[in-house]
C-alpha cells in the first residue's frame, strides 16, 4: 500500500526545484497532484509528464499565489476537480537578493505576499475541501528566518512571519483534524539560488561549514514534507522541522 493512495495534494510552485521534487515523491507514493506554477509553462509541462508517468492524475494550474484572488481560485479549481484536498503544500517563494537597507517597499510587499500571505489565503480557502476528512498543510521555510544571511532579508523576514503563521494555524485548525507544519532548509541546489550574489563562493562556504559536507538537494526537503504529510507525523503540530545536513548547528 502506497502512503498517499487516494490522496490529493495541491503544491504551489511545483514546476521546478523543491516543489517539483515534492510533487514527484508524493505522486510516486500514490497521490494525485494539483501542480501550480506562475510563468514557466515549459517546466510545468515537463513536470506534468513526469508525474503522469508515475501514475498520478495531474491538474496543472497557472496562478500567481501572491494575488489573493488567484490563490483562492487555484484552491477552488483543485477542490472542484478532485472533490477534496488532503495535502496542501505552500512551496512557492521569491524575493529580491539585496541588503534590507536597500530594499524597496514594493520588494518587501512582493516577498510577504507570495511567501507568507499566500499561505493564509490558501489555508483559509482550503478549509471547505479539507475539513470533512482532515488533512495536512505544510510550507517551506529557510534558515534565514532565524539568523542573518547577507542579501537574504526580504525572504528571511517573510519566512519568520511564515513560521509564526504556521503555529497560529496549527492551533486553530487542530480541532478540524488539520495539521500545519513547516520544513526548513539551508542552501538547496535549485534555480532560485543561481541569482544569489557570489553564489559559487557561497556554495563552497556552505559545504565547508556543513557537517554532512554538501549542500542540500531538493529531495532532501521533499522527503521531510512527505513525512509530515503522512500518518507517521500524526502527533506533530505547528513545528518547523530543519533539514540542513547540520549547517545550523555550527
Ligand atoms: N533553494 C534553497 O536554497 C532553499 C532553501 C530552503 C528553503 N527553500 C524554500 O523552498 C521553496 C522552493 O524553493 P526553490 O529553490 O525550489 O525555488 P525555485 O527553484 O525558484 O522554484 C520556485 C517555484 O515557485 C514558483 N513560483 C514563484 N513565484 C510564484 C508565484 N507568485 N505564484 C505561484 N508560483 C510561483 C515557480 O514557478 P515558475 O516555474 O512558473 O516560475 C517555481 O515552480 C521556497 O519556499 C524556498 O524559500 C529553498
Amino acid at each position: 500500500m502506497k502512503r498517499f493512495e487516494g490522496k490529493t495534494a495541491l503544491i504551489t510552485g511545483a514546476s521546478r526545484g523543491i516543489g517539483r521534487a515534492i510533487a514527484e515523491l508524493l505522486s510516486r507514493e500514490g497521490a494525485h497532484i494539483v501542480l501550480n506554477f506562475v510563468r514557466n509553462e515549459e517546466a510545468a509541462c515537463k513536470t506534468e509528464k513526469a508525474l503522469t508517468n508515475n501514475g498520478a492524475r495531474v491538474l496543472k494550474i497557472q496562478a500567481n499565489v501572491g494575488n489573493p484572488k488567484e490563490a483562492q481560485t487555484l484552491v477552488e479549481e483543485a477542490g472542484k476537480a478532485f472533490g477534496k484536498i488532503d495535502i496542501l503544500v505552500h512551496n512557492a517563494a521569491l524575493g529580491a537578493f539585496k541588503p534590507v537597507s536597500e530594499l524597496r517597499v514594493n520588494q518587501w510587499d512582493l516577498s510577504l505576499d507570495v511567501n507568507t500571505k499566500a499561505l493564509l489565503v490558501l489555508a483559509q480557502s482550503a478549509l471547505p475541501w479539507m475539513e470533512k476528512e482532515g488533512g495536512s498543510i505544510i510550507t517551506l521555510s529557510s534558515l534565514g528566518s532565524k539568523r542573518y544571511i547577507p542579501n537574504y532579508g526580504a525572504i528571511g523576514i517573510s519566512k519568520a512571519a511564515l513560521e509564526a503563521l504556521v503555529r497560529y494555524l496549527a492551533v486553530e485548525l487542530a480541532p478540524k483534524k488539520i495539521r500545519v507544519n513547516a520544513v526548513s532548509g539551508g542552501l538547496v541546489d535549485t534555480d532560485a539560488i543561481q541569482s544569489f550574489p557570489h553564489i559559487d563562493n557561497l556554495k563552497k562556504e556552505v559545504v565547508r561549514r556543513t557537517p554532512a559536507n554538501r549542500i542540500g538537494k531538493p529531495e532532501d526537503l521533499a522527503k521531510v514534507v512527505a513525512f509530515l504529510a503522512s500518518e507517521e507525523a500524526a502527533w506533530i503540530y505547528g513545528q518547523t522541522i530543519t533539514a540542513d545536513g547540520g549547517l545550523s548547528l555550527i
